[in-house]
């Protein structure tokens, strides 16, 4: 492989930012700094980072792959290629698959989907066999292929007695962590969107925020009772943001991450009764859409991870009380979470900061070569960000096979130019390399 010159750009990362060039060779970063000549007879690829950010590459802790089972909406290939678009060069696989991902077998089968797709590939495992909530999954053995991240996201773990158990013997296992889709079922059950005026108006059952609310508490003292970290995922309401806010101030290990979607979006949106609007935790309201971005600006909230969730047409074309929720957040998390970040005066530097190296440390991928820093000796692992590139999200255009983004049309600012995995230019002025 020819050398790799990243020209003329403002390096980012954990311990600050620079103005540099970088110098790729064999997959790792040799040089940083500035006005970098490569020698004369060498050969190398230069790629212009004017204007540009030189960031570690995003790492999402939260995306439906869908692979196994539902490859008619997504498959790791796709995934992977729309995560290298946005920017990432990691992403973790939530484990609702079908089967789901609770098995070694099936994290090897999944792990090896992804042994040569845009981006790397980590799995989370379920904590219950078959995400049913009924049995602990074999964590140990998932583990010990390097599992770090276990959830049964989709569902949240209903049974405070079986999530202590999990918590207790997931403590055995150095470096893993629970993560907890938070929902109590008993109070969001039969609910379509957030509870509230707009449900009221629409006429379409309510999923309240205490719903959420309730389990991020009942999980915090689980946390607190067995000593065992517990990552709390897409946190959408003004009471759970509050709670994992005091959480830390206690000085326990909880950590947490917000969607794009609920940093930008209302439960307004529901009034056009459009399914794609539909998710969960559903969109809520602008004061929790408030509540999110600060708890975002001021650390207790650790990381922004897409939720990723593709639908095939047809199930998103169904009424919206029976289509199913999700959205698409790869190729848009970028622009989405600058925007709504740089409202509330956040510099661009440190919303990179919740996308890259923040969640590379929550998912034990910094370990991998993931989320920096950008030194001599690192995997160069790299996003080129450019920063004021305006845009128009067209759902033809995405790279997913699915088509249910929310943002059609819209017009957003700022992409990732070029994406650099292990040294190879995978994504280059915004196309894909293969
Ligand atoms: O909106 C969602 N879609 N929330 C989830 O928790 C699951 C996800 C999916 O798998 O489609």
């Amino acid at each position: 492989m020819a050398d790799l010159l990243i020209r003329g750009g403002t390096v980012v990362d954990a311990t600050g930012s620079r103005v540099a060039d970088v110098l790729v060779r064999g997959g790792r970063i040799v040089e940083v700094a500035e006005g970098i000549d490569v020698p004369t007879g060498k050969k190398a690829r230069t790629l212009d980072a004017g204007g540009c950010l030189v960031a570690p590459g995003l790492v999402d802790l939260h995306a439906h792959l869908r692979q196994p089972g539902r490859e008619e909406a997504e498959t790791v290939e796709t995934a992977s290629r729309a995560a290298a678009l946005g920017g990432y060069t990691a992403v973790v696989a939530m484990p609702n698959t079908d089967p789901a991902i609770d098995s070694a077998g099936v994290v090897r089968e999944v792990l090896e989907l992804g042994r040569d797709a845009l981006c790397r590939v980590a799995v989370a495992g379920a904590i219950t066999v078959g995400r049913n909530g009924q049995r602990l999954a074999p964590i140990g053995e998932m583990a010990a292929l390097g599992v770090r991240l276990f959830t049964d996201d989709g569902a949240g773990v209903q049974d405070g007695r079986l999530m202590r158990r999990a918590l207790e013997y997931a403590s055995a296992f150095p470096g893993v962590r629970l993560a907890q889709h938070c929902e109590d079922a008993s109070l969001a059950t039969g609910g379509h969107m957030h509870e509230g005026e707009w449900s009221s108006r629409l006429g379409i059952p309510g999923i309240p925020a205490e719903a959420e609310d309730v389990m991020v508490m009942r999980d915090i003292a689980l946390c607190r009772l067995t000593g065992a970290p517990v990552h709390f995922l897409h946190l959408s309401t003004a009471g759970s943001v509050e709670l994992v806010r005091r959480a830390k101030a206690a000085g326990l290990a909880v950590t947490a991450e917000a969607a794009p979607h609920h940093l930008v979006l209302t439960d307004a949106e529901c009034a056009s009764y459009d399914p794609v609007f539909k998710v969960n935790p559903p969109l809520r309201s602008p004061a929790d859409v408030d509540a999110v971005r600060a708890g975002c600006a001021d650390g207790s909230i650790d990381a922004i991870a897409t939720d990723h969730a593709p639908h095939e047409l047809e199930l998103k074309e169904q009424a919206f009380d029976e289509a199913p929720p999700g959205m698409l957040g790869l190729e848009t998390a970028l622009p989405l979470a600058l925007e709504a970040l740089g409202a509330v005066g956040m510099a661009p530097a440190d919303v990179l900061a919740l996308m890259s190296w923040r969640p590379a440390a929550i998912a034990g991928l910094d370990a991998l070569g993931q989320g920096g820093p950008i030194a001599a000796g690192a995997v160069a692992n790299l996003c080129v960000v450019d920063p004021d590139a305006a845009w128009v999200v067209d759902p033809l255009r995405l790279a997913s096979l699915s088509r249910n983004t929310p943002y059609a049309g819209r017009k957003v600012i700022g992409r990732s130019r070029h994406t650099i995995l292990a040294g190879e230019p995978v994504v280059v002025d915004a196309e894909a390399q293969r």
